[in-house]
């Protein structure tokens, strides 16, 4: 039986004792279920996987989300390579845009909110992972429900009606080591935006927040000086101490996380000095990130 114990007080559990590359029962598979709504973070404790494994895993929790760059991974366009090093195994150069692109997730974000319906679940495997004593390279979570709960009035108010802009061609703004997206690219992916605070139909319609750092910046409703001022302090808020988990890596840690309620960011580390080497399986989401004004919302809420 698998041993699950929490990592903070109010999210994160740690998995010991669990072969995530077997096929699991439906008792199993329920628990896991429960544990990541009610937990939002999983460490799943010295695993073996490969692409297809980890495949497999993902699969329990819905349907994979696809790379979405016309195939750069050169392994399955369903596993992303969270990585400096190469398929064949050669540490890439911190200006090769593998590299570049893991430096971008060293901005608070939470993964594929570039898209209508953004990721739920990411689930993250390290095949090879910093020296202990080595700076960098934990993965950092913060909590927008426990987040938003401690928001001043004020700040809830002026947060409630906004919505940002997420756009997957503006990584290029924010890196523009990044080479240009084709046509076809640009046209999956157009500019979506999402409301700042999020509604949880399935929490009992608590609110939390819900934005991004790592691909557009700009606040629909604000000036361009203002959307940016606010999205710095949403940035300085949400990364207080009391509202984080940061995971330091072990070889053969798989950790899981709840995209609707968890950002997350890479500590920075020294690229070209350090391997560090994931794989990731995407769950898709189903469904649209709902604000206090959807339809959705007003008319089940009220
Ligand atoms: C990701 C991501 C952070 C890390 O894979 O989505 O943001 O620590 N990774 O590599
Ligand atoms: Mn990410």
């Amino acid at each position: 039986m698998m041993d699950i114990k929490n990592l903070t007080n109010d999210f994160g559990v740690e998995v010991r004792n669990f072969d995530c590359s077997k096929k699991m029962g439906y008792d199993e598979l329920n628990l896991l279920k429960k544990t990541i709504q009610d937990r939002h973070f999983i460490c799943f404790k010295n695993q073996k996987l490969d692409g297809d494994t980890l495949a497999s895993f993902t699969k329990n929790f819905g349907k994979l989300e696809a790379y979405p760059e016309k195939d750069k991974t050169k392994g399955k366009i369903e596993i992303f390579n969270v990585s400096n090093v190469s398929e064949d195994g050669e540490h890439l150069d911190p200006d090769d845009q593998r590299v570049i692109l893991q430096k971008n997730n060293s901005r608070w974000h939470t993964d594929s909110s570039y898209r209508y319906l953004p990721s739920i679940f990411s689930i993250l495997y390290g095949q090879e992972t910093l020296p202990p004593k080595a700076e960098g390279g934990q993965t950092q979570f913060s909590n927008m429900l426990l987040a938003y709960d401690h928001l001043p009035e004020d700040k809830k108010i002026l947060l409630e009606p906004l919505h940002q802009v997420h756009s997957y061609n503006d990584i290029r703004r924010l890196e523009p080591g990044l080479p240009e997206l084709t046509y076809e690219e640009k046209s999956n992916f157009p500019p979506v935006t999402h409301p700042i605070v999020r509604v949880h139909p399935d929490r009992n319609f608590r609110k939390s927040l819900y934005f991004t750092s790592n691909t557009s910046l700009e606040i629909g409703g604000m000036s361009l000086e203002q959307g940016k001022e606010l999205h710095k302090w949403l940035v300085n808020y949400i990364s207080q101490p009391k509202f984080c988990y940061t995971h330091k890596w072990q070889k053969n840690d798989l950790i899981m996380w709840d995209n609707r309620v968890l950002l997350h960011r890479v500590i920075p580390y020294d690229y070209a000095k350090y391997r560090r080497a994931m794989i990731r399986g995407t769950v898709e989401g189903e469904v649209p990130v709902l604000g206090p004004f959807s339809n959705e919302v007003r008319l089940n809420n009220n």
